[in-house]
């Protein structure tokens, strides 16, 4: 595991921002040949997101040949909802960048068939090669995109109900009304976060500290699903100091040491 620790959520983003652009770079991306970008919601992102826009406007990065896929969307959200995971993301990046509409991929949260929507949508992935880099965040309680607590590592893409924690902490975008916050969601699974060729988890704020030492330090256990990092083989986090404040003074050391600028 690459473990980056960053002075704060800016430079998080700048360093992830520009660890993505790299990757579509190389890739050499074409119609036929689209880099598969996996994607997150939430405020950690956020900052990334805003980076990727500045790249891509200066001509630095471009998505045309990108095609995405997120990780989750609420049951029973309208498309068009403030809070819906859709229009998260055409709000806060793709209605700025140059991508394809037609090369978003977003669960549909309001199909009639969940488990149809969900298997349609791993073979969508699996037609396009699978997914190159999976961008994620993480819950307070260490879950990676709705995979609650007890979320099996072989998970696949499913319908998930949401944990009290989770309900809590997302209340915050329902008027602080737990009640008006989707009990389920769709989500994709632990092993289809695990299939990507590589992997970024980002985490930031006091809040995440917890998670981070459990990710970096704990044992694997389904009870906090970030841990299932250690197992990919090319898995990083990135986090901010705030985040890093749970873990070993000699960890921080270790990694610190490792990922000295010059060794970039
Ligand atoms: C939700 C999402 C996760 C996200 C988490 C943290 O539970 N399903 O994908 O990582 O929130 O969100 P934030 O970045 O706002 O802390």
């Amino acid at each position: 595991m690459r473990f980056i620790i960053q002075e704060n959520s800016e430079k998080v983003g700048r360093w992830t921002a520009s660890y993505i652009a790299k990757a579509i770079n190389r890739h050499n991306a074409s119609s036929d040949r689209p880099f598969v970008l996996g994607l997150p919601t939430g405020s950690t992102p956020l900052p990334t997101y805003a980076r990727l826009i500045e790249m891509c406007r200066r001509g630095e990065v471009s998505f045309r040949n990108v095609v995405t896929f997120n990780m989750d969307e609420y049951v029973g959200l309208p498309e068009d909802h403030p809070q819906s995971y859709h229009r998260f993301m055409w709000d806060n990046f793709f209605s700025h960048i140059d991508i394809r509409p037609e090369n978003v991929n977003i669960l549909n949260g309001n199909a009639p068939d969940p488990e149809a929507e969900c298997e349609a949508y791993e073979q969508r992935m699996n037609e396009l090669g699978g997914i190159d880099l999976f961008l994620g965040g993480v819950g307070n309680d260490g879950h990676i995109a709705f995979n609650e607590p007890f979320s099996s590592f072989r998970s696949r893409t499913r319908i998930k109900s949401l944990a009290w924690d989770t309900i809590v902490a997302n209340s915050r975008f329902f008027d602080n009304n737990t009640d008006l916050v989707p009990r389920l969601a769709l989500t994709v699974g632990v092993d289809t976060i695990l299939d990507a060729r590589e992997l970024i988890i980002l985490a930031t704020g006091h809040s995440k500290a917890d998670a981070v030492q459990r990710a970096v330090e704990g044992p694997l256990t389904h009870l906090h699903t970030i841990t299932a990092l250690q197992l990919h083989r090319h898995g990083i986090l990135v986090c901010d100091d705030d985040a890093a404040t749970e873990i070993k003074v000699s960890t921080y050391r270790y990694f610190k040491d490792r990922e000295a600028p010059e060794l970039l």
